[in-house]
């Protein structure tokens, strides 16, 4: 085990924890590790929220094993739920909750701040929901999540489909090239468009900016509200990244 301290700009605070036996991984093989790894995230008793993704799978399945530990989950997807729900364990609406410790989830890139772009399967704006009603956001990821630079993952934006064709404009002009993601609606309805071409040097800024726009149901980018812990999977192991 080593333990590394970065102080970065801003004063933050990075903590590296490798816990492993170093031999190689498939990508399968680390989600699967980081997803058994953040079952240590939940506390007894509690109401956990649960993201969506092949990785947060891999969490359900463990958590599966340990389930007279949760309470019950407040779900950022239909899927998810579905899954939740196949083992047993309870999905409440997220209404009925007023905060949750910790909610778990996968991203489709997360840079060393722990700003990151998530959406890739479609759910962001209750992933969104989900984060922003909890205390801590646990990211699990494999190592080729972890980017310097926010924006080679195609950053999806939901939109109300009447919108679309105008927030593609703006897109275009902030230099961004938007595909429509065919056949697919949101669980909220919406469409989702896909940006190429960004380098997303400020999240905070342009999670501001595209939020804000009529017909936008959120950007992809979560940045005002972004990890505070990467359980990320490398061949070394599980290495713990802290914000
Ligand atoms: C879904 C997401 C997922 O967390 C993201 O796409 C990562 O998925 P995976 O774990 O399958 O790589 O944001 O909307």
């Amino acid at each position: 085990m080593s333990t590394d301290v970065f102080i970065g700009r801003g004063f933050v605070m990075s903590t590296d924890v490798f816990i492993g036996r170093g031999f190689v991984m498939t990508q399968d093989e680390l989600k699967a590790l980081v997803g058994q790894a953040a079952t240590a995230y939940v506390e007894p008793g509690t109401v956990i929220g649960v993201g969506t993704g092949s990785t947060v799978n891999c969490f359900i399945d463990a958590l599966a094993a340990m389930k007279q530990r949760v309470r019950a989950a407040v779900s950022s997807s239909e899927q998810s739920s579905a899954r939740l729900r196949a083992h047993g364990i309870e999905v409440v609406d997220a209404n009925s909750v007023e905060t949750l410790a910790v909610y778990i989830d996968g991203a489709d890139e997360i840079d060393h701040q722990g700003n990151m772009i998530k959406g890739g399967g479609a759910a962001l704006t209750r992933e969104k929901i989900v984060a922003d009603m909890s205390a801590r956001f646990i990211c699990i990821a494999d190592e080729s999540k972890l980017v310097t630079t926010l924006g080679r993952f195609p950053l999806p934006v939901e939109v109300i489909p009447m919108a679309t064709a105008l927030v593609a404009r703006r897109l275009q002009a902030l230099g961004g090239e938007p595909v429509l993601r065919a056949g697919v609606v949101t669980d909220n309805g919406g469409a989702i468009l896909d940006v190429r071409g960004l380098r997303i040097t400020d999240p905070v800024a342009m999670e501001r900016e595209i939020n804000q726009w009529p017909g936008v149901v959120s950007v992809g980018i979560f940045a005002r509200n972004k990890a505070s812990v990467c359980l990320l999977g490398t061949s070394q192991g599980v290495r713990t990244l802290s914000w």
